[in-house]
């Protein structure tokens, strides 16, 4: 075991995670929901990003939620904070060495479609990784090779519209693309990620999707749309306006999480 997967079995104890979250800028309010809970700073887990963005904890929370045993990651590293697409690497090594075999993604995100505006949700189908890296560059083995055809899990995401569906709250579906930041996208790259086929454009999620797909665990992800992409209203965009609109469309999420927990994931 690595010695972070040992600090956090022995922090866990009997409880055993069905499911581990990563949640994005301004979705850390999920984490509060968590009861019984277990918090394990990033800093006493070696390997842990040592996470700087404002609106990341750095901290793990464990416990109950929706009365299922489940694990937060409430904080990320970015790549645009050093370059590294690895930096999760670790992390997602010692969820998977302690048991934890599904992965939901969260982040914060713009959208390019008008009819999917701030506030919505939207589950991603599918990625294009336009950041020119890859959290695998380096990796020796020829397991580096990881086959992304079915990336997002489709048993994850049916359960996922179905408890949308149950909870009558609304979920759009599409195509993220990741830009590396930190600066945000041009109103050229918004027009040409448009053409490409995104639906939605963000600065996190598919490195930690690439390393969690390495690792053979099932991964799903939601994107919380806190603005129209740059170009598409005339004003600048914020990282503050990011923080601020994140709790509407992330109290959202949360109604569909609750309800996909509650109901058990599937098989
Ligand atoms: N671009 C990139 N990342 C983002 C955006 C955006 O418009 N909104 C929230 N995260």
């Amino acid at each position: 075991m690595t010695s972070a997967a040992a600090i956090l079995a022995s922090k866990l104890g009997t409880l055993k995670p069905e499911v581990a979250f990563i949640l994005g800028s301004g979705l850390s309010p999920l984490a509060e929901e968590v009861t019984n809970a277990i918090r394990i700073p990033y800093a006493e887990l070696p390997g842990f990003p040592k996470s700087g963005v404002s609106g990341h904890a750095g901290e793990i929370v464990a416990g109950d939620f929706a009365g299922r045993p489940v694990l937060m990651l409430s904080g990320r590293a970015h790549y645009y904070e050093h370059g590294n697409a690895a930096a999760m690497r670790p992390a997602l090594e010692a969820l998977f060495v302690i048991g934890i075999t599904n992965l939901i993604l969260t982040n914060a995100a713009g959208s390019l479609n008008p009819d999917m505006p701030a506030g919505t949700v939207m589950l991603i189908s599918d990625h294009i990784n336009f950041s020119g890296s890859n959290p695998l560059f380096g990796e020796p083995t020829d397991r580096r090779f990881v086959g992304l055809t079915q990336a997002y899990d489709a048993g994850l995401r049916r359960a996922i519209e179905a408890a949308a569906d149950a909870t009558g709250t609304p979920l759009h579906q599409g195509v993220y693309m990741w830009f590396s930041g930190p600066s945000f996208e041009t109103p050229a790259e918004i027009r040409m990620a448009r053409v490409m086929g995104a639906d939605a454009v963000g600065m996190s999620t598919v490195p930690e999707v690439i390393l969690a797909r390495f690792l053979g665990m099932r991964v799903a992800a939601c994107s919380v749309i806190t603005n129209l992409a740059a170009g598409m209203t005339g004003g600048e965009l914020s990282h503050q306006e990011t923080k601020d609109i994140a709790p509407v469309g992330g109290a959202r999420l949360a109604t569909i999480l609750r309800h996909l927990v509650g109901a058990g994931l599937p098989a």
